[in-house]
């Protein structure tokens, strides 16, 4: 295992998250917005995104896994489903990354079912290239190379979620 290189500094990233929280609520003037946050990943930038926007904002959280063995048909496993009701609200997912797409596409067809009035999906980062899934992302914080990334929330067998930055293991 080796060291930990920056990608994004805490002021770039926490700039960008700054620009997209007054894009979401330019979008969303005066609406409240339930964002949804995919566990545990996204926890770190649900908390920075959410104060930076003014309107009103839900917080509800989804926890999902993949079934093993089954990767490649999308097939993803529930282990915490929201706990109100979305039927008629503005919903944003909130993620930490968006990679094959599987997972996300997968969550927003599972949200679709309850009748929220409009559904979208804002991510930290996203590796467009190694995407999958045909999926429509709204709001990308930025788009990286094929690198695996931890800190920020992201983690490495659950580590380095607390790293104030964006980093990538040299090997
Ligand atoms: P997808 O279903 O392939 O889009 O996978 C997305 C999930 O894979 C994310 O929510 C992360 O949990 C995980 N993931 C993908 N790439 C990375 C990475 O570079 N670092 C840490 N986790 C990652
Ligand atoms: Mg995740």
């Amino acid at each position: 295992m080796g060291e930990i290189e920056i990608l994004i500094n805490k002021a770039k990233l926490e700039k960008r998250i700054e620009e997209m929280g007054k894009q979401i609520q330019k979008d969303h003037e005066g609406k409240e917005i339930v964002f949804i946050g995919i566990l545990k990943g996204s926890v770190m930038f649900m908390a920075e995104l959410a104060k930076n926007i003014k309107s009103n904002i839900i917080l509800d959280f989804m926890d999902v896994s993949s079934y093993e063995g089954t990767e490649s048909t999308g097939t993803i496993k529930i282990n915490k489903d929201i706990r109100d009701s979305i039927e008629g609200k503005d919903v944003i997912i909130v993620e930490d990354i968006i990679d094959t797409g599987r997972t996300l596409t997968y969550v927003k067809e599972y949200l679709k079912q309850k009748n929220p009035n409009s559904i979208k999906i804002a991510t930290m980062l996203s590796k467009p290239s190694r995407r999958v899934m045909e999926l429509q992302v709204d709001y990308i914080g930025f788009a990286i190379e094929d690198k695996f990334v931890v800190g920020y929330g992201l983690d490495y067998n659950e580590k380095y979620r607390n790293l104030p930055y964006i980093g990538y293991i040299e090997n």
